[in-house]
């Protein structure tokens, strides 16, 4: 197609000569560069000798415009001009129109990004939807989405040293968190250091690069699988890169072009904060239960045949709730309340804990006060309101026969009843003052007499398949 057409569609530069040749009462021809005729007005016209001008826009050469030497050779200039300035405008129109259409497709990636990822803190999903998005915009051998992870490096401070410990260095690597294509497995092994090569460079400048051809680039120091052309995106959270985009080697086996690299930066600016916030939100989480998981310890310290039981407890009922199908969230939520499920015995007097002898009547009730205590303890804080719930129905029984409150069947809180099959089993399982620790097959052999009046039958099998 002659270029002229990409500025002034066929039609209208027919009719544009249309109007030349009757105001100026001559043919008039539209030649290519190599001055073959493309279009001339009246279309039977024979071509004569021409008297020709180059048509130009924006220092391109487009073609030329002629009329037969002799006929008003003094318009030529001014049709020449007219056209230059409508295969301007053309120009002009294509661009912006082009523009827009980049735009509209930003955004459009942009809004199903903002769908596809909604209010959720999961790094591994945020990271998938990220790579899945840059595979459809460039198909390529590898999509990689790796995250800084500081490493401490040196000694660690020893209790009760002499010599104060130099501070520990850190040191950032890039960590592979999703990769997917032909290279992921090698991909997803390696960690990358971030103060050299291409991904130093990346990191130095906070910007995106993409090399053709990675081994005429003095930069690259290698890969953990075959690389030509690579192109990285930073992951930058208020100044601080927090992690890197890397694609490699097109399927196409082009390079990766302006438009795209437009894009994944957009994609990397907008999930790079969703990615901080799921990060953050994992931190506090690990440290909620880590702090629960002291606590446990300091509960179970009270007593030594007890040590490590609420943390036994918890990794049984998260595996029951696991297999009971409640939602990932829940059973988390189910491992902390496991945890801290005795923490009301922090306030049950020692004497009482480590009597070895039977109860009297009067301490049996205050052993018996612990479920109640250790919920007004979590209750107060708002976000573990109903965990406090759980921990206070952890001895009812199936049959209405437990305590504090009585709750029979479905009123008691599902979580409560996964607790209190936990509860009941490690406490057989281990060793007491009074007894050894029964095996396994004994244990749950004892408990299956009292299924269906102290424990759920429902939740009970599948308590019995989590532990086989
Ligand atoms: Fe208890």
């Amino acid at each position: 197609m002659p270029k002229i057409f990409e500025y002034i569609p066929s039609e209208k530069l027919n009719r544009l000569l249309k109007g030349y040749s009757e105001a100026f009462d001559t043919a008039v021809f539209f030649l290519g560069k190599d001055k073959e005729v493309i279009l001339k007005f009246p279309e039977d016209a024979i071509v004569p000798e021409l008297n020709m001008v180059p048509l130009n826009v924006r220092d391109s050469m487009l073609g030329h415009v002629g009329i037969p030497t002799g006929g008003a050779e003094n318009h030529l200039g001014l049709i020449c001009q007219n056209l230059s300035e409508m295969a301007e405008m053309g120009y002009e129109i294509e661009s912006l129109s082009g523009e827009v259409a980049r735009n509209y497709e930003e955004l459009s990636l942009l809004w199903r990004l903002s769908s596809r990822l909604g209010a959720g803190l999961n790094v591994d999903k945020i990271c998938n939807v990220i790579a899945e998005e840059v595979m459809t915009i460039c198909p390529s051998n590898n999509v990689s989405i790796m995250l800084v992870i500081d490493m401490p490096t040196g000694p660690l401070p020893t209790m009760g040293a002499k010599v104060v410990p130099k501070p520990q260095v850190k040191m950032s690597l890039l960590f592979p968190k999703v990769s997917l294509g032909r290279d992921a497995s090698r991909a997803s092994t390696t960690p990358l250091a971030t103060d050299r090569g291409l991904i130093g460079f990346v990191f130095e400048k906070k910007e995106a690069i993409t090399v053709c051809d990675v081994h005429k680039d003095a930069r690259f120091e290698g890969f953990p699988y075959p690389v030509t052309g690579v192109l990285i995106v930073p992951l930058i959270v208020e100044e601080t890169v927090i992690g890197a985009v890397i694609a490699s080697d097109k399927l196409n086996g082009e390079e990766f072009y302006t438009t795209e690299i437009k894009l994944i930066s957009g994609i990397a600016s907008a999930c790079a904060v969703s990615i901080k916030k799921a990060l953050l939100f994992d931190e506090i989480h690990e440290m909620l239960f880590s702090t629960a998981e002291v606590f446990s310890l300091a509960i179970d310290a009270k007593d030594p045949y007890t040590y490590g039981h609420s943390k036994r407890v918890s990794e049984i009922s998260v595996a029951v709730a696991k297999m009971l199908g409640l939602p990932p969230e829940t059973a988390n939520w189910v491992r902390l309340a496991a945890l801290l499920h005795d923490i009301g015995k922090i306030g049950t007097p020692e004497d009482i804990l480590h009597k070895h002898g039977k109860l009297e009547p009067t301490e049996v009730d205050r052993m018996k006060e612990h479920p109640v205590a250790g919920a007004k303890m979590i209750e107060h804080i708002e976000k573990l309101r109903e965990i406090a719930t759980w921990i206070c129905h952890h001895h009812e029984k199936y049959d209405g026969t437990g305590y504090p409150s009585n709750l029979k069947g479905e009123d008691i809180p599902v979580p409560s009843r996964i607790i209190a099959i936990a509860d009941y089993y490690d406490a057989l399982t281990t060793d007491r003052p009074y007894r050894k620790a029964f095996p396994k097959e004994e244990a749950i052999r004892i408990m299956k007499e009292s299924n269906g009046t102290h424990f759920d039958p429902f939740v009970f099998d599948y308590f019995e398949k989590a532990v086989s």
